[in-house]
């Protein structure tokens, strides 16, 4: 089993990891060790810089009572081009599965054919499934529940967007995104989502239409990593879709505001506005570490939903 993109996962166990992580978080803070991954080693393999990703999941494996070893594509070889099949098959012989940041999708899938391990997508170009995951958890958290919202996402129709397209289609949910024209999610994503489920799910130009009565705002960079070359371009593109108190009126009053971080304040979002009452960054940021747990556990204990 492995986790490379929302849709690998049914919503039942979606439903099973929300509630997992929200018990696993709550035994954290009452300081209840548990330690089922005794034994068990994480290797993280990225090609893209991170801090949340990371830290969470190596924070999340010694929790669990287990170990993690970085990979950086520059200390080892396969920054020297040792093949994907070969390195895939090298380190299922170490450790007991693998996190992998990467750029093209296909990547991954490669990685993932020949991995005798447990594989889990980190982030690339085209999804961030452990990022959406610790989003719903942090929209149950805050709303009661994901049934009957309405959820905006603003700016480009990049890896989260597509991630965000393939969580409401299994869960339900309204999706509604404002991006410009050029910057839309995945056409492919968006048919499969909108066939596969049953939820409303628009791709709008228009930031009020996306916005208006949103129970969840959602925003991302304008250029993700891998795209910095087109910054410029696309601080032009993007310059009417910025997340502001003036746009943020069109969303209900009691409306949360979502980042994955890093924010660039002053482009995408303002600093009012990540820094205001409405905004749950920081704790999005926290429920990355306890989504990674209930995923680890569950790919590595053997429990399933
Ligand atoms: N949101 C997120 O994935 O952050 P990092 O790039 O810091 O891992
Ligand atoms: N869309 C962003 C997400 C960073 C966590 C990127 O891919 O750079």
């Amino acid at each position: 089993m492995n986790l490379l993109t929302v849709s690998d996962l049914s919503r039942n166990e979606i439903d099973y990891l929300i509630e997992r992580a929200r018990s696993l978080k709550e035994r954290h803070s009452k300081g209840i060790p548990h330690h089922p991954l005794r034994g068990k080693t994480l290797g993280l393999i990225f090609e893209k810089p991170s801090t949340r990703t990371r830290v969470s999941f190596e924070t999340a494996m010694y929790h669990l009572g287990g170990d993690a070893i970085f990979i950086s594509h520059r200390d080892s070889q396969i920054g020297r081009g040792e093949p994907i099949k070969d390195t895939a098959r090298v380190l299922s012989r170490y450790v007991d599965c693998v996190v992998i940041r990467t750029f093209g999708h296909e990547i991954i899938e490669e990685y993932a054919r020949y991995s005798t391990v447990p594989v889990i997508n980190g982030l690339t170009d085209t999804h961030h499934p452990c990022q959406v995951l610790a989003d719903v958890l942090t929209v149950v958290e805050k709303k009661g529940g994901y049934r009957g919202l309405k959820v905006a996402w603003v700016g480009d129709g990049n890896n989260m967007a597509n991630s965000w397209i393939e969580m409401a289609s299994r869960l339900g949910f309204d999706l509604y995104l404002a991006c410009p024209e050029g910057y839309e999610p995945e056409r492919g994503i968006l048919e499969r989502a909108r066939k596969e489920g049953t939820s409303r799910i628009e791709v709008v130009r228009d930031v009020e239409e996306a916005l208006r009565d949103a129970d969840v705002v959602n925003t991302d960079v304008w250029a993700s990593m891998g795209r910095e070359d087109e910054r410029e371009k696309r601080l032009e593109a993007f310059r009417e879709y910025q997340i502001n108190y003036h746009v943020l009126r069109f969303a209900k009053e009691d409306t949360i505001v979502m980042h994955c971080l890093p924010a660039h304040r002053g482009e995408e979002i303002t600093d009012e506005v990540i820094e205001g009452r409405n905004s749950v960054v920081w704790d999005q940021a926290e429920n990355r570490l306890h989504i990674q747990k209930a995923i680890l556990e569950w790919l590595l204990t053997g429990e399933r939903v």
